[in-house]
């Protein structure tokens, strides 16, 4: 397997992948974590997505275990894992691969293809949780500040979806710090989403795939 792409992007990025199976001993330190379906993980320099492809494989194998029997539950719940992992990358055609490889597993785990508004649906969560930027600056390539969408799964269908800023959320241990400025405000003062919607289904979120991505 090749674990860079060039020298120059070496120098340049420091873009050196991890092998598969140092990815498999690393996952294996949170094994539990990586089983559970709803755990976020957020991989701040996630390239063409080594860490994030193997997460959301062992996500999908819980899946399989617990909700395997029902295509329903199946469906959605698989959906949920992949809305569970998060990525920034500072290189278009390593995100573009990034988000592809993820839509790969999940599309051959449920055996969909373009005609299903699954998959639309996961192509749609993949371009707002898989995001091109600069994960130093927590800006995107446009210069606004990256988005974090938490993703929850309300049951009978339905997703309820709320935006945060990432520089605000990794913010928030210096916020509790004793004796820091933001000490005596509560979590909830800081942890504000900057966007809630309401409730959406499978065709809603397929739409704004057809609609064009991230938006
Ligand atoms: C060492 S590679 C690791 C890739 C992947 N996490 C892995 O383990 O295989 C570092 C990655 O971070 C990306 N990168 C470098 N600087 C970055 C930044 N400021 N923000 C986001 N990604 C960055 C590079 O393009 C490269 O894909």
């Amino acid at each position: 397997m090749n674990l860079i792409k060039s020298k120059k992007r070496v120098a340049d990025h420091g873009e050196v992948f991890t092998p598969p199976w140092l990815v498999e001993r690393m996952l294996d330190l949170v094994k539990g974590e990586t089983e559970r379906i709803d755990s976020r993980f957020l991989e701040p320099a996630c390239g063409s997505g080594n860490f994030l492809v193997p997460i959301l494989q062992r996500k999908l194998a819980a899946v399989e275990l617990k909700f395997g029997k029902s295509d329903f539950e199946k469906r959605h719940y698989a959906l949920l894992a992949l809305m569970c992992a998060y990525g920034v990358e500072l290189l278009a055609d390593n995100i573009a691969e990034c988000r592809a490889n993820m839509l790969e597993v999940f599309a051959d785990y449920l055996n969909l293809d373009e005609t299903d508004e699954l998959y639309h649906a996961a192509s749609f969560v993949l371009s707002l949780n898989l995001v091109h930027g600069d994960a130093m600056t927590m800006r995107d390539t446009e210069g606004a500040p990256i988005r974090v969408v938490e993703w929850g799964y309300l049951g009978k269908g339905k997703f309820q979806r709320r935006d945060f800023r990432l520089d605000v959320l990794t913010g928030m241990a210096s916020f509790s710090a004793e004796g820091s400025l933001f000490a005596h405000l509560g979590k909830h003062e800081i942890f504000t989403p900057t966007k809630i919607y309401p409730p959406m289904t499978v065709r809603d979120l397929a739409g704004g795939d057809i609609l064009g991505g991230a938006a």
